[in-house]
């Protein structure tokens, strides 16, 4: 199917309130072409920004992208620090067009772990973005699933011992208000691109209920008609949330 007809054939009324993107493939796209890994990095950049304006243009509210895990910190130095010097030439040169776009921009992860110069350019980029309504764009950054859950318990555990909460309130909606972003719905759709079908420590608690499309693609190579692909097989998915329909 053409791309112009796969869109025509998407139900506006069905789309994700919110997507989210685990961006890989970038280290085995650069590989074979006997590049350096960091040409799939900046290749995956640009790849990143045409699904943020087609997220928008479709009207899909949020958008989440791993883009640096926790445990990316282990990789080599030279590795690190290009990543982090193409987010900051992201949030430098993209700034003007989001704002065009009413693309509001959130963090969640560790931000601590980054150097003060980003950590200020990230503030300076959520605080110009804060009231923008058009689409919410998630950059996960120094993110591990499981450490949001450890910090939301150890949150919450600080409220009951001052006593400004009991045991006995705590539920899930409770519990959400200590994650990174609390207001952030969880995700109806996760991508996955280059052949892997593992979570891989993102959203743990978030993707719950989530349907799963995953792509042999690599990241640089996954194009706006591939994601129209992944939205158009989410919309022909039965939903359930644990129970039956009988009709
Ligand atoms: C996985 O590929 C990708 C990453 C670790 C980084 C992803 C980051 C970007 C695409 C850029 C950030 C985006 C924005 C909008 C600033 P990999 O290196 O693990 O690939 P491999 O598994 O083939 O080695």
């Amino acid at each position: 199917m053409p791309v112009s007809q796969i869109e025509d054939n998407l139900d506006p009324e069905k789309l994700p309130r919110h997507v989210a993107i685990i961006m890989d493939g970038n280290g085995r796209w650069a590989k074979r072409k006997g590049l350096p890994r960091i040409y799939g990095h900046k290749k995956g950049v640009e790849v990143a920004k045409s699904i943020i304006i087609k997220s928008r243009e479709l009207n899909i509210p949020y958008l989440t992208l791993f883009a640096f895990s926790k445990e990316n910190w282990q990789r080599p130095k030279t590795e690190v620090d290009t990543l982090l010097l193409l987010l900051k030439e992201y949030l430098q040169k993209e700034l003007p067009l989001m704002i065009e776009k009413e693309i509001r921009l959130k963090i969640i992860g560790d931000t601590e772990d980054f150097p003060e110069e980003l950590k200020k350019l990230i503030e300076q980029v959520e605080k110009k973005t804060e009231n923008l309504k058009g689409m919410t764009l998630v950059l996960a950054l120094s993110y591990s699933g499981r450490a949001e859950i450890l910090r939301a318990t150890k949150l919450l555990a600080e409220e009951v011992e001052k006593g400004k909460l009991s045991v006995k309130d705590i539920n899930e909606e409770l519990f959400r208000r200590f994650f990174y972003f609390p207001e952030l719905p969880d995700p109806d759709l996760l991508i996955r691109t280059s052949g892997e079908l593992r979570i891989s420590n993102f959203l743990l608690y978030q993707l719950a209920y989530t349907e799963f499309y995953f792509t042999e693609t690599l990241w640089p190579d996954f194009t706006e008609e591939e994601y129209l692909k992944a939205l158009f097989s989410y919309q022909k998915r039965e939903r359930r949330f644990g129970r039956i329909y009988e009709f």
